[in-house]
């Protein structure tokens, strides 16, 4: 990006664009309202340049916040029709105004106020905001350690692919062809909006459509849904996640001066470690997730094992230089990583969505965690892959690690955000 100070105007008016007052959608007509892990992102690209919107994206994503704590993954704060499945579709609109689906998503935004506090140039704002927003993030988390893991292991369940955040990825193939298809009509709009080759497949659909009826049926009663829905699983990207997210959140309450809430999250992280510990696989030498309904570990070779260390999971000399082999292996393999499915696998297809396709905001949390452990060398090859495949194919959804062509929606809001505070910061050109 020869070019730095114009990318950086150009994202700026991409999350401009995309901004509905005080929260930004992804991508206007695909995706045309507030998504939490999205949002989590776009706050920091905010805060690159305007401190008080960025919080307040977060003070509008907790406005979907329900009773339980849980932080819906699409908050539905006007209607749009151009989205299945819209906000008459969850049936939570006699429970919560405004409008939300009824599952959660990868729970960054911890992570993401630590850092957005660290970075403020306004420190009275951010201690206000993280003050407000504290509350609120401890209930997120509690809800998290109490109704997706009623047994302690130490593990948070999910109950639907796209609270992963990683809606058709390999991993999920086996669980989900224990959910039965809905036998309702319905109709898709994404694939109105992108080529159906590039999107999750129908018979994914169709499971997609049966969860979230059938969370309905159950009136979202949480033991219900432990105990009877047909997909469960212990993802180790969202768990990597959470267990960074807590710590950061164990450390913001440390600063604002609640040790009790402190020393709860201290506690659970450290259940967390442990057990994200034993989703290492021999057999793949890559970190995997677990169906918790079989107990079977989902052996796919996907992007999430890289996380290990932006969530500081605990792991031997040996495992690390393994896990690091690998990276660099996943990278020599394409002309533009990292690939969210290993390239070798036969279930890598590099331009359907989560099977094959490059990330942005998936290669800065690698990079962030690889950096943090003193990894330096991937980092940079991430951040020059990400950063020339932006400069060719423009703020794009996700890309082709192939060719390096770029897909989905356009002027999309994250990978906007992810080249102002990474890809070409102000700080280096
Ligand atoms: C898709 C992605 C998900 C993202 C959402 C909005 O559903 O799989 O990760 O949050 O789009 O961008």
């Amino acid at each position: 990006m020869a070019d730095a100070a114009g990318w950086r105007e150009r994202a700026r008016r991409v999350l401009a664009q995309n901004d509905r007052g005080g929260y930004t959608v992804p991508s206007p007509g695909l995706y045309p309202f507030q998504w939490n892990w999205d949002s989590a992102v776009v706050a920091l690209g905010w805060m690159t340049f305007d401190e008080s919107r960025a919080w307040r994206e977060l003070d509008r994503l907790f406005e979907g916040q329900w009773d339980s704590g849980l932080l819906p993954h699409i908050v539905f704060h006007v209607p749009a029709d151009t989205y299945f499945p819209g906000p008459g579709e969850w049936g939570t609109a006699d429970r919560h105004h405004p409008p939300t689906s009824s599952i959660s998503q990868p729970p960054l935004a911890a992570t993401m106020v630590r850092m957005m506090s660290e970075r403020a140039a306004d420190p009275d704002l951010a201690k206000r905001a993280v003050a407000q927003l504290l509350p609120k993030l401890l209930a997120w988390h509690r809800w998290w350690f109490r109704d997706r893991d009623p047994e302690g292991t130490g593990l948070v369940a999910t109950f639907h692919p796209w609270e992963s955040g990683l809606d058709n990825s390999p991993a999920w193939d086996e669980p989900l062809a224990a959910v039965p298809p809905t036998s309702r009509a319905y109709a898709r709009r994404d694939t109105g909006f992108v080529d159906a080759a590039r999107r999750p497949r129908q018979a994914d659909y169709d499971r997609y459509v049966y969860l979230m009826d059938f969370f309905r049926q159950t009136k979202f009663d949480p033991a219900r849904i432990y105990a009877e829905c047909p997909y469960r699983v212990a993802d180790f990207g969202l768990n990597t996640i959470l267990l960074r997210a807590t710590d950061d959140l164990a450390e913001l309450c440390h600063r604002h001066d609640e040790p009790g809430a402190a020393e709860e999250m201290g506690a659970a992280a450290d259940r967390s470690r442990r057990a994200l510990a034993g989703l290492w696989s021999e057999k793949s030498g890559v970190y995997v997730s677990r169906d918790t309904r079989t107990g079977r570990l989902l052996e796919a070779r996907t992007h999430s094992t890289f996380l290990a260390w932006y969530g500081r999971v605990a792991h031997s000399v040996e495992v690390d230089r393994r896990l690091l082999a690998g990276c660099n292996d996943w990278l020599a393999r394409v002309p533009q990583g990292l690939p969210s499915t290993h390239p070798d696998a036969p279930e890598f297809e590099p331009q359907r969505y989560w099977r094959g396709p490059v990330w942005p905001h998936m290669n800065w949390l690698i990079a962030q965690g690889l950096a943090e452990a003193g990894h330096a060398a991937p980092p940079t090859a991430l951040r020059h892959s990400t950063r020339s495949l932006i400069a060719r194919g423009g703020f794009r959804e996700y890309f082709n690690p192939l060719t390096g062509e770029g897909y989905g929606g356009s002027d999309f809001s994250w990978t906007a955000a992810v080249t102002l505070f990474w890809c070409v910061p102000e700080t280096i050109s």
